[in-house]
């Protein structure tokens, strides 16, 4: 079941036991042990490498979108981290799974979105695409992703479809961090055009606590040991 957080926001409710199992599996890393300096990293690796979850996850997203009365024809995944989640939907559902990335990443004629800044921010504002074409027109489209941070993918996915001549029937995150205001950018973008379009975050942020953390305490080392080095040490 789930409860509306904010206007077409949506999370698991309390009461889910698939929010309890992804709370229990996921992993933040502080910027010590982190790859952005972010405060704390949410880990992706610690729900794929829970087969358990990610089963759990599967299941419940594919009965979600299978009931719909019109159910999605296209999942369109995010580079890189919405790439481990939308292909085991898409394969169960029997429709595409459209990669969205980077232009110098993606093949054929693109779409480009406007460009969008994250919460790590890397040197400059970024664009994604697609294929032309890989959308069709009134095509219904799942926007997947692992975080939602401050929302500029998750813009650049709503402006693809859009311009494909297509909807988007949902966004969806494993975690979402309600704090960056991600469904607010999207939601008040270009005079309110994507206001109506539910972004759902199974889970959010705020109920990862100290328990989450996956630092190794006390550990003065390197965070990145060499092959020479590791060998060495086995
Ligand atoms: N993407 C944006 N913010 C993030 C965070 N805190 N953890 C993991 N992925 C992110
Ligand atoms: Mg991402």
């Amino acid at each position: 079941s789930l409860e509306e957080v904010a206007p077409n926001f949506f999370t698991l409710s309390p009461d889910s036991p698939l929010r309890e199992r992804i709370q229990r599996a996921y992993r933040w890393y502080s910027p010590r042990f982190s790859p952005c300096d972010v405060p704390r990293f949410a880990d992706v690796g610690s729900i794929t490498e829970d087969w358990s979850v990610m089963r759990g996850i599967r299941d419940f997203l594919v009965a979600r979108y299978r009931n719909l009365p019109e159910p999605p024809t296209h999942i369109l995944g995010f580079d890189a981290r919405g790439f481990l989640l939308g292909p085991m939907i898409s394969v169960e559902l029997g429709v595409p799974f459209v990669l969205m990335r980077k232009a110098g990443k993606n093949p054929g004629i693109l779409i480009e979105s406007e460009p969008y800044e994250k919460e790590y921010k890397e040197k400059k504002a970024e664009a994604m695409t697609i294929r032309r074409g890989s959308i069709g027109k009134g095509s219904r489209v799942v926007l997947v992703d692992d975080v939602l941070a401050t929302g500029g993918t998750a813009l650049s996915g709503l402006q693809l479809v859009e311009a494909s001549g297509a909807t988007t029937i949902e966004f969806v995150a494993i975690l979402g961090i309600k704090s960056l205001k991600g469904v607010q950018l999207s939601h008040s973008y270009g005079n309110g055009r994507f206001s109506k379009i539910p972004f759902f975050a199974l889970v959010d942020e705020s109920v990862l606590t100290e328990a989450n953390c996956g630092d190794t305490a006390g550990y003065n080392g390197a965070r990145i040991i060499g092959y020479r080095e590791a060998l060495s040490r086995i």
